[in-house]
């Protein structure tokens, strides 16, 4: 997934551009009604949003994984920052909701987690463009 990701916005990187921009092309409106669907049965995306099953995900973008204020159940997330995601961005964002099991095989171990979707991963960019938008 991050490899077809890499190959469509290559052209973008490799002239330079920063990874943001490269990959700002996600539709924030499907984002928006994707992440309703499929993500609001365990998390809350306004501003002070109480935490559910995950984290309240209001300014996650930009943020260290695993370090939501006030979360205490994280599992495979704390791993995720010492195998090298340093931050939550367009493009780590995408590569983790499109495939959360890949994702923790890949900066993990494997490591178990509650966290499941059942997102088309083709949206998986529109839904890192809507997190973008949630910050003041
Ligand atoms: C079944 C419950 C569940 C669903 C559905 C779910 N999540 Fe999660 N999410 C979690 C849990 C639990 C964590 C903490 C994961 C861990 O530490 O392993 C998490 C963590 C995250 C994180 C990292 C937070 C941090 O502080 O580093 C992001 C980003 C995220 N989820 C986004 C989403 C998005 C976007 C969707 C919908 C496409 C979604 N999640 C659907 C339960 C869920």
């Amino acid at each position: 997934m991050l490899r077809t990701l890499m190959m469509a916005t290559g052209v973008a990187l490799t002239l330079g551009a920063s990874t943001t921009v490269a990959l700002a092309e996600g539709d924030v409106a499907n984002g928006e009604k994707w992440a309703n669907r499929v993500c609001k049965a365990c998390h809350t995306f306004d501003k002070g949003g109480k935490h559910m099953v995950g984290p309240n995900l209001w300014g996650i973008y930009g943020q260290a994984p695993a370090t939501v204020e006030g979360f205490d159940r994280y599992q495979a997330a704390p791993l995720f920052a010492e195998n090298g995601i340093e931050e939550w961005n367009e493009e780590t964002l995408t590569e983790y909701v499109a495939d959360p099991e890949a994702f923790r095989q890949k900066y993990a171990g494997g490591h178990e987690s509650a966290m499941v979707v059942s997102l088309p991963p083709k949206f998986a960019p529109d839904v890192a463009a809507y997190l973008k938008t949630l910050q003041d």
